[in-house]
């Protein structure tokens, strides 16, 4: 993927800003708030349709201003045309509305790191999970669907359960063992995939330390059946609530030189851990369509050692667009852009 113009009005701290982007790394630099972060999170909003950062819509609107509105080209994709005001948001692409998240998402596929997310195994399994869910819906259409109607049906379970009609929990329970089971299974498929990626980058970027990802299934099913069984057998009802064990309670594991890294692994082997895992993903995407993800990699080399940084470097030269920030830019043969006064301004 390649973006090759963005246009900012009234988003975060830009007022009016514009950008021609190219191939390669583009590296966007300035001092801390100057809005580095912020100008990649627009990007974020064409392949996710919301900021990476899990902000509300509302927080992308500059200050004082109605609306904010983010103008894009990307290569073979087309135009983009966002409006956020705080009545909603309107996507459209090539002067057509997007109705679905997932049209967008596989439209323009995206792969990034932001620095929070070195914590990403010390962190609460549902961090975790998300990880899980972006990816997957990054990697099948039907995902999203299937996760929405696996909760509708978790909410039925539980918010009917006191009525005891038994005919309708059966209903609602096969219906929450159909989704879970096929969510199930494509979260065990990806996180193998992702493994086998895993092993050749952590070659290239780690030299010699293993690293193996690993699923922890909340229900470990062999088919749909025995999923429901498992779920049946699982349910307790106690003080008014119903405890319903299943993909909603799922997790993965990363373990460093055979040791689990959320409890072992050091602060910078917990962030190489994921750079290492969104570098796998990105390149399960390029194996997988033919075609390179969006990468967008947020102040990532400032906590790296000289090595590693040379390291990630060489990898991220293979992808057809890549943007890294950073508060300054050292790197040569990179396209370098200046973020200062809430303008960006390439330096050549
Ligand atoms: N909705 C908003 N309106 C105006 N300014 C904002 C808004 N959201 C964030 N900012 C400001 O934008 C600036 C840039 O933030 P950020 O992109 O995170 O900076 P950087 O990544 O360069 O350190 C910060 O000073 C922040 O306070
Ligand atoms: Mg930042």
């Amino acid at each position: 993927m390649k973006v090759n113009y963005l246009k900012l009005n009234s988003f975060r701290n830009y007022l009016m800003a514009e950008a021609e982007f190219v191939s390669g790394i583009n590296f966007v630099f300035g001092e801390n708030g100057a809005g580095k972060t912020s100008l990649v999170e627009s990007l974020s909003l064409l392949s996710l349709g919301k900021s990476f950062r899990g902000s509300d819509d509302e927080e992308l609107i500059r200050e004082g201003d109605d609306y904010a509105v983010i103008k894009a080209n990307v290569e073979n994709v087309g135009e983009y045309l966002i409006s956020i005001s705080k009545q909603g948001k309107n996507i459209t692409l090539n002067n057509q509305k997007v109705k679905k998240i997932s049209d967008i998402i596989s439209a323009c596929r995206l792969v990034y790191f932001l620095p929070k997310e070195s914590e990403l195994f010390h962190m609460t399994p549902d961090k975790r999970r998300r990880f899980l869910d972006l990816s997957l819906s990054t990697l099948s259409h039907s995902y999203i669907e299937e996760i929405g109607k696996y909760r509708y049906y978790l909410k039925a379970l539980k918010d009917n359960y006191k009525f005891h009609d038994e005919d309708y929990q059966n209903i609602v329970i096969s219906k929450l063992a159909e989704y879970g089971n096929s969510v199930s299974q494509k979260r065990r498929k990806i996180i193998n995939r992702l493994n086998q990626e895993l092993q050749e980058i952590a070659q290239i970027l780690l030299g010699d330390a293993k690293l193996q990802l690993s699923y922890l299934a909340n229900i470990n099913s062999e088919n749909v059946d025995d999923y429901q069984k498992k779920l049946k057998d699982s349910l307790v009802y106690k003080d008014d609530k119903l405890a319903v064990r299943g993909i909603h309670l799922d997790d993965m594991q990363l373990t460093y030189e055979g040791r689990d890294a959320g409890k072992y692994a050091s602060q910078g082997q917990n962030r190489l851990g994921v750079i290492a895992l969104k570098l796998a993903m990105a390149q399960l995407i390029k194996k997988s369509y033919g075609q390179d993800p969006l990468l967008i990699f947020d102040d990532v080399l400032s906590e790296l050692d000289s090595e590693h940084k040379k390291r990630l470097l060489t990898i991220l030269k293979n992808y057809e667009q890549v943007f890294i920030t950073g508060v300054t830019c050292k790197e040569s043969d990179v396209a370098r852009y200046q973020v200062q006064d809430n303008q960006v301004r390439r330096i050549i």
